[in-house]
């Protein structure tokens, strides 16, 4: 049965305005002096930034001065056939919907006509945007935000993997806004209210339905970036296991090793408090064990719900403690040499797993014990089973482009929440790695 939870939760603030207690000492006693101190000096340069400009959100000004936060969506369903919900979700939210999904997969599933179904017995009217690409760009949500306004569409309902979510929640958050889409990615605030956004993914990877980012891409600029927002946050995260059982191996490899990624790097970040170590942990521990067992037997619904439930705990973990070094490069890599972003994830991860190893404390300790061995050897052994590096074949990354590399990935967010500060070198020594063995 489908299980429901509501959750906005935000951590207590002490009167002292400094960060509580019993966070900061967990963080510290976990944490080697280097990464303490890197904890320690974030959370200091956030708080001389803090001015805040989050009006009647006090949980994202916590956030902005440093102060252990946590927030997520307002309502989880998630089980095999908690997709039955969605019409009866939407309806609450508005009598109109904009259902965005991708160009086939879905309709070749039957999801896509599933929920048309659903939303129609509910009793809402939904118009369909099926226009979304892998890596969806600026032109796309443009389109599909001229679509909702000209069909007056009250609800947003995002269906498919991470690029169908990332331009569903960019349409909502965007529709009422006047400028294009491509100066928000640029980073342009968002001043105007969206839509509610109710996500349904259909691949176990990305955690979308529980960020408040899209990945969007300007391709004129050649720009591939987030748009992120307090206000991004899905409304409700519908999470049916029953909906990736029709994921190719591949895809449900790509997808696990972003999940995997994901779950490591929230664990490791220097944001990371009890509250996503809690989920960070738990979702690499289900990942570890299930993952390999949905990429050989797609149809086993019981990993498929493991994994189903790790994607999302890391997704609501990483949108707190932010991630780290190979999210911080994948994106300027992926970018470059076309590669997709789970594979270029798992391909990045060992090489950055072995420079971050003496900043983490024992949390590589205490995964090594879930894996059974020592993790980065664990990873590395999943991304051989996978062949993931057969998408590096035919791909030339020349020396040449490091240096460009680490100036686009440096000042990400990602990078700035790795445990070991990273310099040019550093993001060198990753490149190098990955191309010697290539
Ligand atoms: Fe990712």
């Amino acid at each position: 049965m489908p299980a429901s939870s509501s959750a906005a939760l935000a951590s207590p603030t002490p009167s002292s305005g400094t960060p509580s207690t019993s966070t900061s000492t967990t963080r510290s006693a976990k944490a080697t002096p280097s990464s303490s101190s890197t904890a320690a000096a974030t959370r200091s340069a956030r708080r001389a930034s803090s001015r805040s400009t989050s009006g009647d959100r006090p949980w994202a000004a916590e956030a902005e001065r440093g102060m252990p936060s946590f927030t997520t969506v307002r309502e989880i369903v998630a089980g095999v056939g908690s997709l039955s919900c969605v019409g009866q979700r939407a309806a609450a939210l508005g009598g109109r919907a904009l259902l965005v999904t991708g160009r086939s997969a879905m309709r070749q599933s039957g999801a896509t006509d599933k929920v048309l179904a659903l939303l129609a017995q509910a009793g809402v009217e939904a118009e369909l945007f099926d226009q979304v690409e892998h890596d969806p760009a600026t032109t796309t949500v443009d389109a599909g935000r001229a679509a909702c306004r000209e069909r007056a569409c009250q609800v947003v309902v995002g269906l498919g993997g991470g690029s169908a979510l990332d331009a569903a929640k960019a349409i909502a958050a965007l529709v009422h806004e006047a400028a294009p889409t491509a100066d928000f990615v640029a980073g342009k605030p968002i001043g105007q209210p969206g839509l509610p956004f109710i996500a349904i993914p259909t691949t176990s990877g990305t955690g979308a339905e529980v960020t408040k980012n899209a990945v969007i891409s300007d391709r004129a600029a050649r720009l591939k970036q987030s748009i992120r927002a307090e206000c991004m946050m899905p409304a409700v995260a519908i999470v049916d296991p029953e909906l990736t059982v029709s994921c190719p191996p591949w895809v449900t490899a790509a997808a696990g090793m972003d999940a995997l990624v994901q779950a490591i790097e929230a664990f490791t970040s220097v944001n990371a408090t009890p509250l996503t170590d809690a989920l960070a942990f738990d979702a690499a521990c289900r990942l570890i064990r299930w993952l390999a067992v949905a990429w050989e037997d797609g149809a086993n619904l019981a990993a498929r719900e493991q994994c189903a439930y790790a994607s999302l705990m890391a997704g609501m973990a990483l949108a707190n403690a932010r991630l780290g070094a190979v999210h911080g490069m994948a994106h300027p890599v992926g970018a470059r040499y076309g590669l997709e972003h789970g594979v270029i994830c798992a391909l990045l991860m060992p090489h950055v797993m072995r420079l971050n190893r003496d900043f983490v404390g024992d949390k590589y300790h205490q995964l090594s014990v879930a894996a059974g061995g020592n993790i980065i050897a664990f990873v590395e052994a999943l991304v051989a089973r996978f062949g993931l590096r057969r998408a590096l074949d035919g791909v030339a990354i020349p020396r040449e482009d490091f240096p460009a590399i680490a100036r686009e990935s440096l000042p990400s967010g990602s990078m700035k929440a790795n445990p070991r500060k990273f310099t040019e070198e550093d993001v060198a020594a990753v490149l190098e790695g990955l191309v010697g063995k290539a």
